[in-house]
């Protein structure tokens, strides 16, 4: 595509064979400003005359379509509205500081967009209730569900196309990792007959893909959990899934999930490398970022991205119809309580006494499994022949021992040696051979292996 009139010169020619394209001057704009000033340079060189490169910020608005989804407006006034087919080509991320307004906007888009496709939305602070309530998405307590039945669930989700709210508040965050490998890779792998569009809103979405050490969890559950939000933004486009993602920090997501976005609605960010990372999304040079990012109100986004009727455009989202929970509660003084009034509230006495009777079990709790096995090993009265047989048997491995040899060799009991003996067995140490004044046993062929 020739965009650019091209003057030949006979002392200059310039072969249009060989497709020389210039961007059209709103394309142009939306380059660096290094890369512009070269743009215009090379413009100039190449004969195609003076191209005025408008400013970012002012090229040539789009008109928001009437079909589009009203997202808020500019200072000016203009309406910002978003393409949702280009949305769900190109999923949307949403950044910014606590406080900056993104479950706010999350809320808009699902309020706007009901109604017009499928919606799920992932709750992981319990703050969307009240739409569920208004606009009777179904609403399901992730808690009450294992893996297998959230699978499940997500299953029947895409089969029946229902607008679900998933609410993960009351799972803990290793829980909520689990919880979200499960729903999410059963929505991708839906068979091709229910591939139909849907938006999957994701609150605090880096709390399902951490970026490296950022989460406590397993390295597994992580990883497995990281895989599918991913899976979810990439091969989830074909299959209609649209991942729409709010989270402070870019630092804090897994780059696997935040490369695959093309919509960025980047709001109020405070920390010098938050500015950085976001002045590096949205394309604009660090001076400008950390001159505009902070100073951006509650609400105020800049939302970049094709989906977007204008794009970069600083917006102020528009509001919401649901009661928006996440507003800090209001200030108000404590009442005025005397420590003797507090103590018998707390009934702290009561709660020393219990945490004192507590102890031992919070202690025995606290261990790990394999380390709570040991100290049961260890404690059982047969440990101590249990362990004089393993040593005997070890020194004839592979062969073994009759049993009814034992009390003799070991001059212990009959009945202390089949105790030795069955805790051994219950350990998975012993292999047992033959029956009746037979029987023999011998150490079991794996931990032969390790001897
Ligand atoms: N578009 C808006 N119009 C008016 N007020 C807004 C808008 N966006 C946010 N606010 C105000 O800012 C408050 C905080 O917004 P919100 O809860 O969406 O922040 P957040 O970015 O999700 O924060 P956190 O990361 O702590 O969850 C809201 O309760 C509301 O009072
Ligand atoms: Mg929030």
């Amino acid at each position: 595509m020739l965009h650019a009139e091209i003057r030949q010169t006979p002392e200059r020619p310039i072969s249009r064979a060989f497709g020389l394209v210039f961007p059209k001057p709103e394309d142009m704009a939306k380059l660096s400003p290094a890369d512009r000033r070269l743009g215009s340079l090379l413009a100039a060189e190449s004969g195609v005359g003076n191209v005025t490169i408008p400013d970012r910020e002012t090229a040539p608005a789009g008109q928001a379509k009437s079909a589009d989804v009203v997202m808020g407006a500019t200072e000016l006034g203009e309406i910002i509205g978003i393409d949702l087919a280009r949305l769900l080509d190109g999923r949307m991320l949403v950044q910014g500081t606590s406080g900056a307004g993104k479950s706010w906007t999350l809320r808009r888009l699902i309020e706007q967009t009901h109604g017009r496709v499928q919606q799920i939305i992932i709750d992981p602070e319990g703050e969307f209730k009240s739409i569920a309530e208004r606009y009777g998405h179904f609403h399901v307590e992730a808690h009450k569900l294992d893996t297998a039945a959230l699978a499940l669930l997500g299953a029947r989700i895409r089969a029946h196309r229902l607008s679900v709210l998933i609410d993960m508040s009351e799972l803990d965050r290793e829980g909520q990792l689990q919880a979200i490998a499960a729903f999410f890779e059963s929505l991708i792998n839906a068979p091709r007959a229910h591939w139909h569009p849907c938006l999957v809103f994701v609150d605090e979405a880096h709390l399902f893909a951490p970026f490296g050490g950022q989460s406590t969890a397993a390295t597994s559950v992580r990883k497995a959990a990281i895989g599918a939000v991913t899976d979810l933004m990439s091969r989830g486009r074909k299959r209609g899934l649209c991942g729409i993602l709010a989270t402070q920090r870019l630092a804090r997501m897994a780059k696997s999930v935040v490369s695959e976005m093309h919509n960025f609605v980047v709001g109020l960010n405070t920390l010098d490398l938050d500015i950085r990372r976001a002045a590096e999304t949205i394309g604009w040079d660090a001076s400008k970022a950390f001159d505009r990012l902070p100073m951006l109100e509650p609400g105020d986004f800049v939302a970049v991205g094709p989906a977007f009727s204008r794009s970069p455009a600083v917006l102020r989202v528009g509001g919401v119809e649901t009661h928006h929970r996440g507003a800090r509660p209001a200030l108000s003084a404590p009442d005025d309580i005397d420590a003797e009034e507090a103590a018998q509230l707390l009934d702290l006495e009561a709660l020393m006494e219990a945490s004192a009777e507590d102890d031992e079990i919070r202690d025995e709790n606290a261990l790990i499994p394999s380390l709570k096995a040991i100290r049961a090993f260890i404690r059982d009265p047969a440990f101590a022949v249990a362990g004089r047989i393993y040593a005997e048997l070890k020194a004839i491995a592979p062969s073994g021992a009759r049993v009814s040899d034992m009390p003799a060799g070991l001059q212990s009991t009959a009945e202390d040696i089949a105790a030795g003996l069955a805790l051994l067995d219950q350990f998975g140490a012993l292999e047992f051979m033959g029956d009746g004044e037979d029987r023999a046993a011998r150490i079991e062929k794996g931990m032969l292996a390790c001897l």
